[in-house]
C-alpha cells in the first residue's frame, strides 16, 4: 500500500513539476545599444538564475555574463563589446534556453551608414503585425523606433504577450527596440516594468551615430511647467548630435477628419524649431501620413517634417488632407531612415514590401518656399480661435439674444498681409456687416466684428467665420526673407472658424472661471454635433478638479430653462458628483421623451463611467437560467420559479417541451440566443434569468448600469429594485438603477423579455462608494 502511495506521489510530483516547469513567457529582446554595449531582457514562468551565452558566430557562443540572483524578469547588460559588430546570443536558465539570437552594437563612428526602422499601432490584427514585423526584420535596421499603441489595453498584462512579444518575436530577439507610449498603453506598470531602462520615466533620449532620438510620452502633461517639458528643453539645449529625432505617439499635425488639434503642438512645436528637430515620428491616427517640413520662414529655419506612421496593424483610418499634407495614404506600413551625415533618406514601406514614399532631408539644401509650411499661421489660428470659444451674448430679450463683440488678434507677419472675412450663418441669424476686406501691416492686428441677433429656438447651427489671408510677395524684398508661398491662405486658401467647435475647444481647454460660454451653448447643445463631445470634456474636467461651481452654474441654467431635453441631458453632471437626487425625475423624464433623444445620456454615462473614478465594472460571470415559454407580452408578469426561489441544481418544466436548468456563462454581453442554444426564440415570445453576486465589505449601496433587449426586472437579494416593461433594443446602460447591498454576498438576478429577434443583455456595476470587495 505503502508503495502505491509512494508511486502515485512520485506520479503527482512530476506532473507537478512539469505543471510548474520554468518556460520563458517573453522574449528575450534587446534594449539600449551603445558601441560596446547591450542589454538583452526575457521573461520566465519563475525565478531562475539566467545567463545570455554569446558569440561573433552563431556556432561559437564563447563568452558569457550571468546574473547574481534568481529572477522572473532577467535583464543583463553585456560590456566590452566592439563597435558596429554582430553578435549571436542566447538566454539560457536551469531548465530552459531561448532561440539563437542576433545584434549589431552601434558605431562609434559619426560616419557610418545606418538604418532605424520605425512603425506604430501594431495591436490588435497580430496577422498584419507579424507581417509588417517579419518585413522590418528582412529591412536590416541597426535598430527599430515604436510611435505607440503596442498593446490594445496596456493594464492587461496578457496582451503584451498577445500583441507584442508573441507576433514580434523574430523582431525583438534581433533588432533593439525603442517604445514610447501610446494612449492604449495607458501609462501601466507593465510597460515600466518590461522597459525597466526607461527608468520609470515615460520619456527618454539616447544617441545613436549622428542621431540623438527622444522619446516623448503625449498622455502625460506636456505644458512648459510640465516635467517632460523641462526634460524636453534641457534634453535639446545639450544635444550636440548632427540629426535629431523626436517620436511620441500623439501626432502634433495629423489628418484626422474628425479629430482636434492637439493643444500641446504650441508647447513643443516652438521647441522643436528652436533646437532644429528635423524629423517628428507619431503615431495614433492609423494611417501615414507626411507633412511639408514647418517652421518659421522669417527665421530661416529648416523646418520639422512630421510624419505619422502608425500602420502596424490596428484597423486603419479614412484621411482628411490638410494644406500642410504633403503626402499621405490609408494602408499597413512601416518606415526605413538611413541616415548618412548629410542625409536622412526615408522610405515608406507596405505589406507587399514595396516603397509607397521617400522623401530625403539634406543638411545642405534649403527647401523651396512652395515646399514649406509658416508656423506663423497656426499660432493665428489658435489665437483666433481662442477668442471665439468666449463668445456669449451681450445682451437677451424674450427669446432673441444679441451679439455684438470685435475680436483682436495679435499677428506677427514680417510683410504685408491683404485678405477678407466673412461670416456664415443660417437665416435664422440676423448678423450686421457680416464681411469686410482689410490689409495689416506688419505688426497690426487683425479686427473681426460679430454683431447680430438669433432667436434662441433657432441658434444651431452657429455662423461660421470664413477668413481669407494673402501676403503682397511685391515687398517680399524688403526683409530680405524668402515670401510666403503656402498653408492656409497664402496662396488662395482660407480658414474656416465654427463657433460651436471653438466652444467644445473652449470647454475642453478652459479653467473653470472660463467657461460660461459653454454653459450659453449647452443650452442649445442638443442640436450641436460637438454636443456629445462637450459634455465628455466637462465631465472629465468635473472628474479632475471636483468643482462643484459647475454642478452649481447647471443648476442656474436648469431653472432658466427647465425643458425635459435639458433636464434629460443634464443629469449625467449630477451623476459625476456622486449625486442621485434628481434620478427619479430623470427616469420620469425620459419615459416622456421622443426615442431620437434617449441614446445621448446612457451613452454619456457609459463613457464616464469608464473613466476609472467611477470603479465600475462589466460583469462577466453569470449563470443563466432558460428559455422558458411565455403568453405574448406576459412574460415579464408571470412569476417564473427563480423568482420564488434560487436553487442552482434543480430542473424546471420550460413550457417549451424541454426542461432546463442553471448553468455558467462568461462574458461581458450575452446573446440569450446562442447562451441559451435557443435560436428558434428569435421568432418567439420567451423568458430568460441571468444571474451574478457581487461581495460587499460593508452595508450600502451600488449603481447598476442595465442595458438588455427586450424587457427587464432585477432583483437584489430577492428584493425587485427594477421594472420596465416594453421592447427596446440593447445598449449599454439603459437603465440606472441604485441597489442597496448588505455586508457580505448579494445575488443579483435579472429576468430578461424576449418579444422576437435579438435578446440579449449587459450589466455594469458603478461602485462608486467604494464598497464592493
Ligand atoms: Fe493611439
Amino acid at each position: 500500500m505503502q508503495k502505491i502511495i509512494r508511486f502515485f506521489l512520485l506520479i503527482f510530483i512530476l506532473s507537478a513539476s512539469q505543471l510548474l516547469g520554468n518556460e520563458r513567457v517573453h522574449g528575450p529582446y534587446l534594449q539600449d545599444v551603445r558601441p560596446s554595449e547591450i542589454t538583452i531582457l526575457w521573461e520566465t514562468e519563475s525565478p531562475a538564475i539566467g545567463k545570455v551565452l554569446f558569440g561573433k558566430e552563431a556556432d561559437v557562443l564563447n563568452m558569457s555574463v550571468a546574473e547574481n540572483e534568481p529572477k522572473s524578469l532577467h535583464q543583463v547588460r553585456l560590456s566590452n563589446l566592439q563597435p558596429r559588430q554582430q553578435y549571436f546570443y542566447k538566454c539560457v536558465w536551469h531548465n530552459g534556453e531561448s532561440a539563437v539570437g542576433s545584434f549589431r552594437t552601434a558605431p562609434a563612428n559619426e560616419t557610418t551608414p545606418l538604418r532605424f526602422a520605425v512603425v506604430g499601432d501594431s495591436r490588435s490584427d497580430l496577422v498584419m503585425c507579424k507581417k509588417i514585423s517579419d518585413l522590418i526584420v528582412a529591412s536590416n535596421p541597426d535598430i527599430v523606433l515604436h510611435s505607440g499603441d503596442i498593446v490594445a489595453r496596456g493594464k492587461n498584462l496578457h496582451e503584451w504577450k498577445t500583441f507584442l512579444f508573441d507576433p514580434m518575436e523574430e523582431l525583438l530577439r534581433n533588432i533593439p527596440i525603442y517604445p514610447v507610449l501610446g494612449n492604449h498603453e495607458q501609462e501601466s506598470p507593465h510597460y515600466y516594468n518590461f522597459f525597466p531602462l526607461h527608468e520609470n520615466k515615460p520619456w527618454w533620449s539616447r544617441d545613436y551615430g549622428p542621431v540623438h532620438i527622444i522619446g516623448l510620452d503625449t498622455s502625460v502633461p506636456t505644458d512648459p511647467q510640465s516635467e517632460q517639458y523641462q526634460f524636453l528643453l534641457a534634453d535639446l539645449k545639450q544635444n550636440t548630435k548632427e540629426w535629431t529625432i523626436v517620436v511620441f505617439h500623439y501626432p502634433l499635425f495629423h489628418a484626422h477628419p474628425t479629430r482636434p488639434i492637439y493643444e500641446f503642438r504650441y508647447d513643443w512645436q516652438p521647441l522643436f524649431m528652436e533646437h532644429g528637430v528635423d524629423l517628428a515620428l507619431t503615431g495614433h491616427d492609423h494611417y501615414y501620413h507626411r507633412s511639408f517640413p514647418i517652421g518659421r520662414m522669417a527665421e530661416d529655419q529648416k523646418g520639422v517634417v512630421h510624419i505619422t506612421s502608425a500602420g502596424g496593424g490596428a484597423s486603419l483610418y479614412p484621411i482628411a488632407p490638410e494644406p500642410y499634407s504633403a503626402y499621405y495614404r490609408s494602408l499597413y506600413h512601416f518606415l526605413t531612415i538611413d541616415v548618412t551625415e548629410n542625409e536622412l533618406e526615408i522610405r515608406a514601406i507596405d505589406q507587399d514590401n514595396r516603397v509607397f514614399d521617400g522623401i530625403i532631408l539634406n543638411k545642405n539644401q534649403d527647401y523651396s518656399p512652395a515646399n514649406f509650411v509658416e508656423y506663423g499661421m497656426f499660432e493665428l489660428e489658435r489665437k483666433l480661435k481662442n477668442q471665439l470659444g468666449q463668445l456669449s451674448p451681450t445682451n437677451s430679450k424674450n427669446n432673441v439674444v444679441f451679439f455684438d463683440t470685435t475680436f483682436a488678434i495679435e499677428t506677427d507677419f514680417y510683410m504685408p498681409v491683404s485678405g477678407h472675412y466673412e461670416w456664415q450663418a443660417g437665416s435664422a441669424w440676423k448678423l450686421k456687416s457680416s464681411s469686410k476686406n482689410f490689409t495689416l501691416t506688419p505688426g497690426q492686428k487683425l479686427q473681426i466684428k460679430f454683431s447680430g441677433e438669433v432667436d434662441k429656438k433657432n441658434f444651431m447651427p452657429t455662423p461660421e467665420l470664413k477668413l481669407h489671408l494673402e501676403a503682397d510677395n511685391s515687398t517680399r524684398n524688403v526683409l530680405g526673407h524668402r515670401p510666403y508661398q503656402r498653408f492656409l491662405g497664402f496662396r488662395n486658401q482660407d480658414l474656416h472658424f465654427s463657433i460651436e467647435e471653438a466652444a467644445y475647444k473652449n470647454a475642453v481647454l478652459s479653467s473653470v472661471e472660463n467657461l460660461q460660454p459653454v454653459f450659453y451653448f449647452l443650452d442649445y447643445y442638443a442640436e450641436s454635433k460637438y454636443a456629445y463631445d462637450v459634455i465628455v470634456a466637462l465631465g472629465t474636467r468635473i472628474l479632475r478638479t471636483q468643482d462643484r461651481r459647475i454642478l452649481t452654474n447647471l443648476e442656474t441654467l436648469l431653472q432658466k430653462n427647465p425643458s425635459d431635453l435639458n433636464k434629460f441631458r443634464i443629469f449625467p453632471f449630477y451623476f459625476l458628483f456622486n449625486d442621485f437626487s434628481h434620478l427619479e425625475e430623470w427616469i420620469a423624464v425620459m419615459g416622456r421623451l421622443p426615442s431620437e433623444h434617449l441614446s445621448f445620456a446612457p451613452k454619456l454615462i457609459c463613457t464616464l463611467t469608464d473613466l476609472d473614478f467611477f470603479n465600475t465594472n462589466k460583469v462577466e460571470n453569470w449563470q443563466l437560467l432558460g428559455p422558458f415559454a411565455a403568453e405574448k407580452g406576459q412574460g415579464l408578469v408571470h412569476v417564473y420559479p427563480p423568482e420564488q426561489e434560487l436553487n442552482f441544481t434543480k430542473k424546471y418544466d420550460a413550457g417549451t417541451g424541454a426542461e432546463v436548468q442553471w448553468h455558467p456563462y462568461a462574458g461581458k454581453t450575452i446573446d440569450l440566443l446562442k447562451a441559451l442554444t435557443a435560436p428558434d426564440f428569435a421568432f418567439k415570445e420567451g423568458i430568460a434569468y441571468a444571474h451574478t453576486t457581487v461581495s460587499a465589505s460593508k452595508d450600502g449601496e451600488i449603481l447598476l448600469l442595465l442595458g438588455s433587449n427586450d424587457d427587464p426586472a432585477v432583483w437584489v437579494n430577492n428584493k425587485e429594485v427594477h421594472r420596465k416593461k416594453g421592447g427596446r433594443s440593447e445598449q449599454a446602460c439603459q437603465d440606472m438603477i441604485i441597489a442597496p447591498v448588505k455586508k457580505g454576498r448579494n445575488d443579483i438576478l435579472i429576468k430578461v423579455g424576449q418579444h422576437g429577434g435579438a435578446w440579449g443583455l449587459n450589466l455594469r456595476i458603478s461602485d462608486w462608494k467604494k464598497i464592493l470587495e
